[in-house]
């Protein structure tokens, strides 16, 4: 990337503008009925999930220069500038090595001239040994009953990819364990966790890689107190509490002793971490093995998205059909609609994932971004979604490119229903492409009068992602997609996708806010004139609610 100009600078942005020109009226009709070897074409395989992206606003030369901008981006020398563990997090000056918490036993990944591997490996046996002690029933409450319940609390990265995990992978999971995430720091949210739980038999993984934000801390201690209250005395938290962190010394003032700690690094960015240590209630959940088939399914991905070619590399082209989308055509949001009931909350972790990513509005010199970057990402499960906001995608005024998901095979096993789903995804991603024209409505014997509403215009495009079957391997495959074709786009917008400076503000503003609510005397307010309104308001009213601050 030319530092002075950035993407605009570059020839083949130039060149996609001005192909842009030319295909931003082609319809997918006419791209289909011109070339019937179309879907073989834009077609590609790899790590065990197959890409469709026949149905785009693109042609071959849109593919061209796909690979024209991603080597006049440099995409291939910052990924593997990330995979030698270079500081390419370069506002907080660390490396983002993801790829090494699946890099297998006995290969070499250096940061600061320490190999991380063993790191790695080391705390990945730690968690296994206690894994199989959970299940295995060996792993003891204080009162000497075995563990029953896994109480994951965390928040944000520390929490999506969790609990979205333990939901697609609940098939492969120990179903004599329950599982419960606790992110939001409404109180309601820790009761309804616990309501039904007995503390003897419960276990809470303290997730944070801080350990200082202020929802889990909060959450962790009243999960302390639930549980030191139930079980008489601070002695119980060694045997119901275990931590995840990169903050030993955060984890032994909370009165967690560091043997009960599984670590990670700083070179794993909290959206990142699902497959490191912050994985424990996964790996609980369906074995060490079943983790272990996860990492190979994110290895094989990042073999992938290192060896193939831009057209054939699943994560490339997700990326440049972001950057397509959202810099050339002007779409605000992409949706992801996964046809699986047990992917009902990868669309959420998609959205920490790719708006805390590129949700940039500087480049890497700290420059405003003339183009537009980051889309709004957003989905539910189909066939839900099609029976609420498909609407507008179909006949909205708004392009909304989606990424729908499916399996060949069921992963429930209920008769008769997959070939319903599955036929419900590949109608949406035809009705959504071609559509239904004012002369087909004619000829169906449509009143005049109704034609103009009932005409879907077509044109939307989508990707369709097909696996044989969600497994855990399938879904490493499938985060680590996303996680590369989120880096793509952030190397071709030249932005840091891996700090997250927006959420800084608010959380200082927070931090000063609760000393305001909690003050018994009213405070003295120095925000503007709403916010002050807003905190007298609250205090005013709270208290005339329990009558206990004035
Ligand atoms: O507020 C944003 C954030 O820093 C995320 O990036 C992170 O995943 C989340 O908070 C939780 O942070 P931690 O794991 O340190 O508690």
């Amino acid at each position: 990337m030319d530092a002075a100009t950035g993407p605009t600078g570059l020839g083949a942005w130039h060149a996609l503008e001005a192909h842009y020109g030319q295909v931003k009226d082609i319809h997918l009709r006419a791209l289909f009925s011109d070339d019937p070897m179309r879907a073989d074409r834009l077609s590609a395989e790899g790590a065990g999930l197959y890409l469709d992206y026949s149905k785009n606003r693109i042609t071959d030369e849109t593919v061209r220069l796909f690979g024209r901008l991603a080597e006049e981006a440099g995409l291939a020398e910052r990924r593997d500038a990330m995979f030698r563990g270079e500081k390419i997090n370069t506002t907080e000056d660390r490396a983002v090595l993801h790829v090494a918490l699946r890099a297998p036993k006995g290969t070499s990944i250096h940061v600061d001239g320490r190999d991380v591997v063993p790191e790695v490996h080391e705390v990945l046996d730690r968690m296994s040994a206690f894994a199989a002690a959970v299940r295995s029933g060996s792993w003891l409450g204080h009162t000497g009953k075995r563990i029953r319940n896994v109480v994951n609390i965390g928040i944000g990265g520390s929490y999506l990819g969790p609990e979205m995990a333990y939901r697609a992978l609940r098939p492969f999971s120990d179903r004599s364990l329950t599982f419960r995430f606790v992110a939001n720091v409404d109180g309601a949210a820790f009761t309804e966790a616990t309501v039904d739980l007995d503390p003897a038999e419960t276990l809470f993984i303290v997730s944070s890689k801080t350990f200082t934000t202020q929802e889990t801390m909060a959450n962790a201690a009243t999960a302390r107190a639930w549980v030191v209250d139930a079980l008489g005395g601070d002695a119980a938290v060694a045997r119901h509490f275990v931590a995840v962190s990169t903050n030993a010394e955060g984890v032994r003032g909370f009165g967690i002793d560091p043997v009960n700690m599984f670590g990670f690094w700083d070179w794993v960015g909290g959206r990142y971490s699902m497959d490191s240590a912050i994985g424990l209630s996964t790996m609980i959940a369906v074995g060490p093995g079943g983790f272990g088939d996860m990492l190979a399914g994110f290895r094989a991905m990042d073999e992938h998205f290192r060896t193939a070619p831009v057209a054939k590399n699943l994560p490339a082209l997700l990326g440049l059909l972001t950057v397509w989308y959202s810099s050339f055509f002007g779409a605000q949001t992409a949706g992801v609609m996964p046809y699986s009931a047990h992917l009902a909350r990868f669309p959420a972790y998609l959205q920490q994932l790719q708006m805390e990513s590129n949700g940039k509005h500087v480049d890497l010199q700290g420059r405003r971004v003339t183009y537009d970057t980051g889309p709004v990402i957003w989905g539910e499960p189909g066939t839900d979604g099609q029976h609420s906001f498909y609407q507008l995608i179909h006949q909205g005024t708004r392009l909304v490119p989606c990424d729908l998901i499916g399996f060949s095979r069921p992963s429930g096993a209920v008769p008769g229903h997959h070939d319903l789903l599955m036929a419900n995804l590949f109608a949406q991603a035809e009705a959504l492409a071609f559509g239904k024209t004012a002369e087909d409505l004619a000829a169906e014997g449509v009143a005049e009068a109704q034609i103009p509403f009932r005409v879907s215009e077509g044109n939307r495009p989508t990707n369709v992602i097909l696996a044989d079957e969600l497994t855990p391997r399938t879904l490493g495959s499938l985060v680590a997609l996303y996680e590369h074709s989120v880096f793509t786009q952030g190397v071709v917008w030249d932005i840091d996708s891996f700090d997250q400076w927006g959420v800084e503000l608010g959380k200082v503003l927070a931090t000063r806010i609760i000393r305001e609510l909690e003050a018994p005397a009213e405070p003295a307010l120095e925000h503007d004139c709403s916010t002050n309104a807003l905190i007298a308001r609250y205090r005013r009213r709270r208290a005339d609610g329990d009558g206990m601050v004035s």
